[in-house]
């Protein structure tokens, strides 16, 4: 099979290229969500135009040299100095290999290993290699070269239909309750206000670093005024809604918050995201609280999706209770790798040694 491994920036590209790029794009997609809606193309240009501070992005496609038909794509991710998880995580590379499911293009996955290699050579800092996939044949390929398993999980999906509202009705009684004894405050926003911007990405820092993350060696990277303002420009590039319920303690502290994301280009569904509580307010009732009003708001919001979506690690037993509960089914399932570069670098040259 001859092919060809071009650069792929996204800004530079030509129309033609755009294009065989998102055929390409469609056909993994449909792999992985059969049933769903495409992204529409001009949202999905949108998407692969945004960059953020302290991520290189590095993107390469390669190329049938017959048909000219992109058949697979590299995607690496490396964080630099201004990442505000820099020193953290530094040493972690995400990467993500696609190629068409077809016998014939195998091969490829190994040229473009041996690409990311040659590329993370500029970035000596770079130690672990981390990779997700949905797809059976990535994890046998990942599996075949002694990564190791970080993180199993799965993508969640709640239909409309499936709601029970009754129990819904009982949750929102239960935080009702709460809030009248204990003087808690519910409070809501999509840009957040700059008055609690710094108290707020302090809360969602310690929030979101007490996530299960198996295996993985890095931590969420701390969000500041900063960083939350920039995601919250890229979503207004991209035409995304971004929606947060919180909540207040009497003593002024924030507890708890959710968060869901929704885009008018995809009308079908709502992206349920973080849902946390600090430790020291857990266990009564806020999670369920906090999940049952954000669930009549998009009902109310958004009376046309057809489910929300989420993802949820296997060993996130609170979350997964309160998901189960609500009517959250497995859809698919993702298992996520780890694997030492400098292992890669010598499975990758008894493989080219092997070729000659
Ligand atoms: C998930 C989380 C938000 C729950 O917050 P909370 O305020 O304690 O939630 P609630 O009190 O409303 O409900 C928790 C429920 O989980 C259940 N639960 C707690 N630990 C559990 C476990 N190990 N196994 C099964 N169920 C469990 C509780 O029994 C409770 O249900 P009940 O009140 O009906 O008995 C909180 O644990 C958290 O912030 N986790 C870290 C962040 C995170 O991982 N978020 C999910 C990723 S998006």
């Amino acid at each position: 099979m001859s092919f060809e491994i071009i650069n792929f920036v996204p800004k530079e590209a030509n129309e033609e290229l755009l294009e065989s790029y998102f055929d390409f794009a469609e056909t993994t997609f449909m792999e992985i969500y059969p049933t769903d809606p495409l992204v529409p193309r001009v949202l999905h240009l949108k998407l692969l135009l945004i960059t953020r501070t302290g991520e290189k992005v590095i993107r390469k496609l390669a190329r049938s040299s017959k048909s000219g038909e992109i058949i697979g794509r590299l995607y690496l991710m490396i964080i630099t100095e201004e990442n505000t998880g820099f020193k953290e995580n530094k040493h972690s590379v995400e990467i993500h290999i696609n190629v068409l499911n077809d016998l014939r293009y195998k091969s490829i996955v190994q040229e473009f290993l041996i690409e990311a290699i040659k590329e993370l050579q500029c970035y000596e800092y770079v130690t672990t290699v981390d990779t997700c996939s949905y797809l059976e044949r990535d994890w046998a390929f990942w599996e075949g070269l002694g990564a190791k398993m970080a993180l199993e999980g799965a993508q969640n999906r709640l239909f409309m239909e499936d709601i029970d509202w009754s129990m819904i009705k009982e949750w929102r009684h239960g935080g009702h309750e709460l809030a009248k004894k204990e003087q808690v405050d519910l409070f809501s926003f999509e840009r957040c206000p700059e008055e609690i911007i710094l108290e707020y990405t302090t809360t969602y820092s310690e929030i979101i670093r007490l996530m299960p993350l198996g295996e993985f060696d890095y931590i969420p990277e701390p969000t500041t005024p900063f960083t939350r303002r920039e995601k919250e420009e890229n979503h207004k590039k991209t035409d995304h809604k971004w929606y947060t319920l919180a909540t207040r303690e009497k003593n002024g502290e924030i507890s708890g918050l959710t968060e869901i994301l929704y885009t008018e280009s995809s009308p079908h569904k709502v992206e349920q995201m973080l849902t946390g509580v600090k430790p020291e307010y857990r266990g009564r009732g806020l999670g369920k609280w906090l999940k049952a009003e954000m669930m009549v708001f998009i009902k109310n919001e958004f009376p046309e999706i057809e489910f929300i979506s989420t993802g949820n690690a296997d060993m996130n037993a609170p979350m997964i209770s309160i998901n189960d509960r609500m009517g959250f089914k497995r859809v698919l399932t993702e298992k996520c790798y780890i694997i030492k570069l400098e292992k890669l670098k010598k499975l990758m040259s008894i493989n080219i040694n092997k070729e000659k």
